[in-house]
């Protein structure tokens, strides 16, 4: 049993993580150029073989500055249209030269083998190093790094790596120390707040719902009902069938939290604007008779917001492999940058238990990759430790944003750490909420914050940019 809630916690994260929508080039429109560098596949040891990065280009005028988005765990599309600070609104405003560059192993930047030997930090970092030294159209263009989530990591990671290349760097919502939540509590605590914030009763009437469908656990004469209520694709069998469409509710619950903007935005289909709000009112209306099939109707709306915004899905398929993925980014969680994810219902949250366990999340890593996480790898190559006010107080020309209201913020640098790296935290705001596009609904601490970055960002370019015959 505990092996089961285990196994499902791990596939629910990497549900949450892969619920990217892939966008097309198209649809994001053909304002780019499309270009790829060839770059040795193993910068670190030699190894033999080649691998072609992918990059978006946006050409700006050789005297301006270049802007580069450090890709992370998606093709690099995906964050071309969630990052539009940069095309809309820096790349015109400084006619800086915009370079969005793919992650190895994510998109088309994939290598000629099945070997994930050669996906690091260490070795992105390199090819991110030795594009934007190309890109560069003199050697004093300055250059800054933005990048959101695990991309913020990264921009992080490549200001204090590559300081003669990087002359600062946004680390938006960037879960820097998320390795040291040892219990994996932190993301499903602050998204079941963000619930508690918006309406008080909300989070206890998603506990309800989802304790309801706890108890039909031991109740298989009641499957069938779970089927027609959530339109089920695959038929509900057995426990663990139960527990995955709780998983599927749990996932459009966070991912809600995590993307809770004041406009709609398309994450796996459209969703609507302040969709926490949206999904406590439904809870709100379907728990007041205190009726358990009209709180699980409530769920079922949910899920139908979520999951089907095109009105096109005629059933969920809520069934899924348990087992520990094999893709790229569950390999890099059970390598370098481990992400503990657990759920202990009420006080700490309000879905359904799936506790975290570092032993048994490490013996999948060893079954299915064959490694086991580094606990020391950050702390040791880049001080991100519990102390971060002592250990990165040599860094420099580094904005750390968080959003508060994000999930994700539980990992992020809250201390203060010195007069060049800044911590901003951003009320009221959702994931990497600074790197979207500037729009009329933004709430006030947004616009300041970046009203902040910019005035920073002035100053780590500015002496560089002067040098420029503009
Ligand atoms: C951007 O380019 C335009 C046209 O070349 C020029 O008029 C403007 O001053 C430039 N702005 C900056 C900030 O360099
Ligand atoms: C959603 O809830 C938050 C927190 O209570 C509130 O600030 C915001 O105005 C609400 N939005 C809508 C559209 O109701
Ligand atoms: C998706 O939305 C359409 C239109 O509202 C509806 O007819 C259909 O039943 C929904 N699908 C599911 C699985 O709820
Ligand atoms: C770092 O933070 C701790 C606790 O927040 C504080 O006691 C300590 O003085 C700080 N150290 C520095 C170097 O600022």
């Amino acid at each position: 049993m505990v092996t089961l809630i285990l196994l499902l916690a791990i596939g629910a994260l990497a549900r949450l993580k892969s619920s990217f929508r892939f966008v097309t080039p198209a649809e994001v429109g053909a304002s780019y150029q499309t270009l790829y560098f060839t770059e040795k596949l193993d910068h670190i040891n030699g190894d033999p073989g080649i691998i072609n990065i992918k990059v978006l280009l946006k050409q700006g005028h050789p005297n301006s500055p270049l802007f580069v988005y450090v890709g992370g765990e998606a093709p690099i599309e995906v964050f071309y249209t969630a990052t539009g600070i940069l095309v809309g609104y820096y790349g015109p405003k400084y006619n800086a030269t915009i370079a969005f560059i793919e992650h190895r192993y994510y998109g088309e930047s994939i290598p000629n083998t099945y070997s994930y030997k050669y996906l690091s930090t260490d070795q992105a970092l390199w090819d991110f190093a030795d594009i934007v030294s190309q890109l560069k159209p003199q050697n004093n263009t300055p250059v800054v790094a933005f990048g959101g989530s695990y991309a913020g990591m990264l921009s992080a990671f490549f200001r204090i790596k590559y300081p003669h290349l990087v002359d600062g760097a946004i680390a938006s919502s960037a879960p820097l120390l998320m390795y040291l939540d040892t219990d994996g509590s932190s993301f499903s605590h602050i998204a079941s707040m963000d619930y508690f914030l918006v309406d008080r009763n909300c989070m206890g009437n998603v506990f309800d719902g989802f304790n309801i469908l706890d108890n039909f656990i031991d109740r298989p004469l009641q499957y069938p009902a779970l089927e027609l209520i959530f339109k089920t694709c695959n038929s509900i069998d057995e426990m663990s069938d139960v527990m995955a469409l709780e998983d599927f509710l749990t996932d459009a619950f966070q991912t809600m939290a995590q993307f809770n903007y004041p406009y709609p935005y398309n994450i796996a289909g459209t969703l609507p604007a302040f969709p926490v709000n949206v999904s406590c009112s439904i809870m709100s209306q379907h728990t007041q008779t205190e009726n358990m099939w009209t709180t699980l109707q409530g769920l079922a709306l949910i899920a139908d917001i979520f999951y089907n915004s095109t009105g096109q899905t005629t059933c969920f398929d809520t069934y899924y492999d348990s087992s520990m993925q094999a893709d790229p980014w569950t390999y890099q969680t059970c390598t370098e940058l481990l992400m503990p994810y657990g759920q202990y219902g009420l006080p700490n949250d309000m879905f359904p238990k799936r506790p975290w366990s570092f032993t048994q999340f490490s013996q999948q890593c060893m079954q299915t990759f064959g490694v086991s996480p580094r606990l020391d790898w950050e702390p040791v190559n880049y001080g991100m430790t519990a102390n971060v006010n002592s250990t990165l107080r040599y860094a420099s020309n580094i904005v750390f944003s968080q959003g508060v209201m994000d999930p994700w913020s539980g990992g992020c640098i809250q201390d203060e750490i010195n007069a060049n790296t800044l911590v901003i935290k951003i009320s009221k705001a959702a994931h990497c909420f600074d790197l979207k596009s500037p729009s009329p609904r933004d709430p006030q601490s947004l616009i300041l914050a970046r009203q902040q970055e910019e005035i920073l960002i002035n100053q780590w370019i500015g002496s560089k940019l002067a040098m420029l015959d503009r």
